[in-house]
């Protein structure tokens, strides 16, 4: 009896991190269901470095805001708008992913020339506002696809 209990809750124990793994994937993939606090809440992927999961978290303080998924429904001008993701999708016209986090084309060399000179409305950031350290993250968490891209 007491054998069954523990088997039982040792299946259960089992089964919650599947559950929650299953969850987050599909938070992300479909538009529909973010809102102003899942698009600004830092999503833990599993498959991430050490080094790319810090430049997640200084992607999401530092870059998001500008080039992070726009809601689906947002008012104008009022916390959905992305300026970032607005002017890459006009400039490649949907040849490349608006979203930078889901480019697959990113080197490490672009983004820390992007982020240290700017470009158009985009501020360059100095090493005060952006440790070089926090940079090599970004880029390294912004290129991860291209390794993945079949070629
Ligand atoms: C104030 C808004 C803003 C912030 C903050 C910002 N960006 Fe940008 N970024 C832009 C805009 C707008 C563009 C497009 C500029 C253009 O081409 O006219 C851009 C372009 C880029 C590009 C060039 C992509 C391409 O294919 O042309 C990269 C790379 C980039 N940003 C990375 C970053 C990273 C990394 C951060 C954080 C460290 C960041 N940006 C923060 C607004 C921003």
């Amino acid at each position: 009896m007491r054998a069954a209990a523990l088997a039982a809750a040792a299946a259960l124990a089992a089964l919650a991190p599947l559950a929650s793994q299953a969850e987050a994937p599909e938070l992300s993939a479909n538009p529909e269901r973010s809102s102003s606090w899942t698009i600004f809440t830092p999503r833990a992927q599993p498959s991430l470095s050490a080094e790319q999961r810090r430049g997640e978290i200084a992607y999401q303080a530092r870059c998001h805001l500008c080039h992070g998924r726009e809601a689906q429904g947002a008012t104008p001008g009022f916390g959905g708008r992305m300026a970032g993701t607005e002017a890459l999708r006009e400039k490649y016209q949907g040849k490349k992913p608006a979203v930078l986090e889901e480019r697959t084309d990113l080197t490490p060399e672009m983004v820390k020339y992007y982020v240290r000179h700017g470009v158009g409305i985009m501020p360059f950031l100095r090493k005060t506002e952006l440790s070089d350290a926090d940079l090599d993250a970004i880029a390294a968490y912004l290129s991860r696809n291209r390794l993945k891209r079949a070629r």
